[in-house]
């Protein structure tokens, strides 16, 4: 069984942001948690750099555009790690590997005896910001809603391809798929706009020399998205020298994006694959927009907290935990930096920090570091964990990231009030309950080492340092998410806070 997961590649010419982040740390979340499961996995993110802006401010500033690349590439390459990303290969675009892969692609298409590619004039209103043909209708004052500038009017010899003759083909893949895109309502959206009825479109461009030129067509360059989505496929071919990972990897692949490339990825992309004879994807999951409340930060008033400068403060899995529990993974959402230190304080500090301290702070007290391994059929925790493998596994199958923290958000809040519950406190004073005692201790300790297990994919330094506290074996495999796997040990000490207080952010008025 393999689990291949993409995330959009990012347009190398745009900053990191928080709604960048997001996805990758989404991504992150799932592809760590099927590893946990002994899935043989795949994690590709990387830059799409043959954007016609690229070329523009290349040229501004006096550079070769791929000099200008080379160089705004470094902070992207970057990202995966300052959030504890764990991709597996980083792909960019101007690799030779993905450049010789799309000529092939293109031309497979092209040669696929159906006549799917030919010759045009196009003439349009083009937004550079989209990279994509617009209508007047798509414009609100005669400009990009999304970029606020007026399209260019294009008009030049292209290469089409032939969308319109895969609206069948979609639609019997759409009918035969019903969970082919998640959640239900973008699966919906696509298959309207499919049935809609679907336009060619062009796939080269001409008179600019930045880009993949068409093979059969040298003057022409692939426009910026054939030449872009294909990396989900010509990464599996370069990606290790020496090996071919399609057999391994293709088609059980899943794809993750926003909701505004929702028609390049479950409409054009698709189409594009059956023209080419490969496979389509297995599923296609489109998230919506977290978005920062950033009016209420402020620079010239020296608070200023960039979406990554949250990474700096809180450090990575403070603000992972965030993005997947503040918004419901599907939705769009607004998340400020107040709601991140609130969970910060409440949730990672109080809920978990707190659980974690006061537990071995108990062992260390009554029981000198001591943990008795002291499992019983009987105990409430176990009927409390017996599900927990089972529900969480399920929910992070159909990309709830969101549910699935909160379905172990239960076990913490459980795990707090067997504290208040039990008070081991009051059972050391009596030396005839000793064996009760015991049993408490080793519930909690034992239900605190399987949230760690759970929460391994969402925080993972944190959950190793949680298992190291509890003196625990560091494997957070997924079978250890059950009841009486924690081993007996000595010299559990009081442990560190995880999550030590820090100032609250001070919000502009
Ligand atoms: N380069 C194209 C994608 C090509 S994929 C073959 C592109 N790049 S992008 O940098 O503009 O955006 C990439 C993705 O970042 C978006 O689709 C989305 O997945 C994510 N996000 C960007 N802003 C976002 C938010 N504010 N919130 C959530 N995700 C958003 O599009």
């Amino acid at each position: 069984m393999s689990y291949y997961l993409t995330t959009p590649i990012y347009y190398v010419n745009s900053t990191p942001h928080i709604g960048h982040a997001y996805t990758t740390i989404a991504a992150d979340i799932l592809v760590r948690h099927q590893r946990q499961r002994g899935v043989d996995t795949f994690f590709l993110t990387g830059v799409d750099e043959h954007a016609s802006k690229v070329a523009r401010v290349a040229a501004e500033q006096g550079l070769e555009p791929k000099e200008y690349a080379d160089r705004i590439a470094i902070v992207w390459r970057e990202l995966p790690a300052r959030l504890g990303v764990s991709n597996d290969f980083f792909l960019r675009t101007t690799d030779d590997g993905h450049k010789v892969f799309v000529q092939d692609f293109l031309q497979r298409i092209r040669d696929n005896g159906r006549d799917d590619i030919y010759q045009d004039v196009y003439s349009g209103l083009y937004c550079v910001g989209c990279e994509a043909f617009k209508t007047e209708a798509e414009l609100a004052d005669g400009r990009c809603p999304d970029h606020g500038v007026e399209p260019e009017w294009i008009e030049e010899k292209n290469w089409f391809f032939r969308l319109s003759a895969y609206q069948k083909p979609l639609l019997d893949l759409y009918k035969a798929r019903p969970d082919f895109v998640l959640p239900g309502f973008r699966y919906n959206e696509a298959r309207s706009f499919i049935e809609g009825g679907l336009q060619d479109f062009s796939i080269s461009r001409s008179g600019q020399p930045w880009g993949i030129p068409i093979p059969w067509d040298p003057d022409q360059v692939a426009y910026v998205w054939a030449d872009a989505l294909v990396n989900y496929l010509s990464a599996l071919t370069y990606a290790r020298p020496g090996e071919d990972l399609r057999d391994r990897y293709w088609p059980s692949v899943r794809h993750l994006l926003a909701k505004d490339i929702l028609r390049f990825h479950c409409v054009y992309w698709p189409a594009m694959l059956l023209a080419a004879g490969y496979e389509v994807p297995q599923q296609l999951f489109v998230h919506g927009y977290l978005l920062l409340d950033d009016k209420k930060i402020s620079k010239s008033l020296g608070n200023v907290l960039e979406p990554l400068d949250l990474v700096d403060v809180y450090g990575p899995d403070p603000v992972r935990f965030w993005c997947a529990r503040a918004v419901s993974f599907g939705q769009d959402g607004s998340a400020s930096v107040a709601s991140l230190h609130e969970r910060y304080e409440r949730e990672l500090g109080n809920d978990l920090g707190n659980l974690v301290s006061r537990t071995t702070a108990m062992i260390a007290r009554y029981r000198d570091g001591s943990l008795r391994a002291v499992p019983a059929a009987d105990s409430e925790l176990k009927a409390v964990l017996d599900p927990l493998a089972a529900d969480v596994a399920a929910r992070l199958d159909v990309f709830d990231i969101t549910g699935a923290l909160e379905r172990v958000w239960e076990v913490v809040r459980f795990l707090n009030r067997h504290v208040e519950v039990s008070a081991p406190w009051q059972l050391a004073k009596d030396e005839s309950r000793a064996d009760e005692l015991d049993r408490v201790l080793y519930d909690l300790a034992d239900g605190i080492r399987v949230v760690a297990v759970a929460l391994a994919a969402y925080i993972p330094p944190t959950a190793d340092r949680i298992l190291a506290a509890l003196g625990q074996p560091d494997d957070v495999g997924w079978e250890n998410v059950a009841y009486g796997r924690t081993v007996e040990v000595t010299g559990i000490e009081a442990a560190a806070p995880l999550f030590p207080r820090l100032e609250a952010p001070t919000a502009a008025v």
